[in-house]
């Protein structure tokens, strides 16, 4: 077992630190941003990502948890640093690397004793070796590391058992030496024998956009689909399943739905378009995806305004769900963002509820009306629409729905609702690629 710090205290680092805590190793989670690193002293999550805190408390409780702002001396104090900063969109699609190159520097002065230096955050591939060369120069001094690539594969609301649980960890590194240190760094998965893929470098940093890249073309190809079956009347869930039932094709990630969000799929594409075009080997499926999706998300605006026969101005839309999908309260390139802008711009008015997306989508918008539950919102309301498939709204009471709204319009953008009651109640209704005609 080791001593590992963790930098970065986000999503991916946080679940990280505590999930390798939780492996037995003793962790150090440190981030440069006071205000959160003092609320995960005093045991407060700052995400929310389900079964996270309980991981949390158990090994802050075990002593095999800390948290710290003093990075240099973290650094000093382990063996392994694991890199788990942002990488977020930069102005023209790339991934902005500012944070990840800063934390370079920062273990490179820092750096007193050999260390293995791994990079979890998603990094365009290249950037392993722009990492070593940093921290090369920046060392004081003469000793020796080495680096590995570690992608992440953790989807938010599953975070924490995608990190105890993975389908397989990919190891990218630069010696024989710094594989069985992450073997033992990985000790319980090892023994477990998940499968662990040794490679280089620029392998596993290839493998995480690969993987990223393959799961938004499948949603954007079954978004398509779904399409085309609206036009020739087919529904396109038995049309995924059928497909799924084929083990080429795997029934995963062939929900069709308002377009992918979130802070990976949409970010990832482009940075690997990005990379791509820059090298001149132009990915033309990964850019149709993109477009694509960015295109499904109006799609959905344009089926609202079809239901209410382009006539949306003064009318009260609630909106039942904000986050880029149900178990989270991230709201980034969320499908809401984009009905709600839309909604606005055209003088409709917003009626929002998210069981816990609110205040994250109060930042992007401070002004809508938020309300408390799904019953508030639908009150008087012209028409609702479904942009997240939170579990509540599965088992949504139609029969009160149809009672409190002003008319009996809905759009069901994530296909949750049962077609049959929703003819019978005489809903005016459109969901993706299903029926809809009463
Ligand atoms: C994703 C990857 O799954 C994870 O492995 C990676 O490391 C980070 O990015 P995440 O962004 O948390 O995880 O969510 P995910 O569950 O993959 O969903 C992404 C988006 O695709 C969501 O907006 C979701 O609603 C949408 N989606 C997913 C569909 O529209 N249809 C599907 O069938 C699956």
């Amino acid at each position: 077992m080791k001593n590992i710090t963790v930098i970065g205290t986000g999503y991916v680092g946080l679940v990280s630190g505590a999930g390798l805590s939780d492996f037995g190793n003793k962790v150090i989670c440190a981030d440069i941003d006071k205000s959160k690193i003092k609320s995960l002293k005093a045991g407060i999550i700052p995400i929310y990502e389900p079964g996270l805190k309980e991981v949390v408390d158990r090994n802050v409780n075990n002593g095999r948890l800390t948290f710290t702002t003093d990075i240099p001396q973290a650094v000093r104090n382990s063996d392994v640093i694991f890199i788990g900063v942002g990488t977020p969109e930069g102005k023209n699609g790339e991934a902005d690397l500012t944070a990840v190159f800063t934390v370079a520097e920062l273990i490179g002065r820092n750096l007193d004793n050999y260390k293995v230096i791994c990079t979890k955050s998603t990094v365009p591939i290249g950037t392993g070796t722009n990492l070593i060369s940093i921290i090369n120069k920046n060392k004081k001094q003469e000793v020796k590391f080495d680096y590995v690539s570690n992608p992440e594969f953790l989807r938010e609301g599953a975070a924490v058992q995608d990190f105890l649980m993975p389908n397989r960890i990919v190891l990218g590194a630069t010696s024989k030496k710094a594989l069985q240190i992450m073997q033992d760094v990985y000790r319980p998965l090892y023994i477990n024998e998940t499968p662990i893929i040794y490679t280089d470098v620029p392998t596993a940093e290839m493998i995480k956009y690969a993987s990223n890249a393959f799961l938004a073309l499948k949603i954007s190809y079954i978004n398509e689909i779904a399409n085309l079956c609206e036009a020739v009347g087919a529904d396109v869930h038995v049309v995924a399943k059928a497909m799924g039932s084929d083990g080429r094709i795997s029934p995963k990630f062939l929900h069709p739905g308002p377009g992918f969000g979130g802070s990976c799929f949409p970010k990832d594409t482009k940075a690997l378009l990005s990379l791509s075009n820059a090298l001149n080997e132009p990915m033309k499926t990964v850019e149709a995806a993109i477009a694509t999706n960015d295109q499904q998300k109006v799609r959905m605006f344009n089926k609202l305004l079809n239901l209410l026969d382009n006539d949306i101005q003064g009318k009260t839309i609630a909106v039942l769900g904000l986050s880029f999908k149900q178990m989270t309260d991230d709201v980034r390139e969320s499908a809401s963002i984009v009905m709600i802008s839309k909604i606005i711009d055209n003088d409709g008015l917003v009626n929002a509820y998210d069981p816990v997306a609110e205040e994250n989508m109060k930042e992007l918008y401070p002004n809508i009306n938020y309300c408390s539950d799904w019953q508030e919102a639908v009150k008087d309301a012209d028409a609702v629409v479904i942009m997240t498939e939170w579990h509540e709204f599965r088992g949504l009471d139609l029969v009160k729905i149809k009672l409190l709204v002003k008319t009996p319009i809905i759009l069901d953008t994530r296909n949750i609702l049962n077609i049959k009651d929703l003819i019978t109640l005489g809903f005016k209704f459109d969901n993706v690629g299903r029926k809809s005609k009463n």
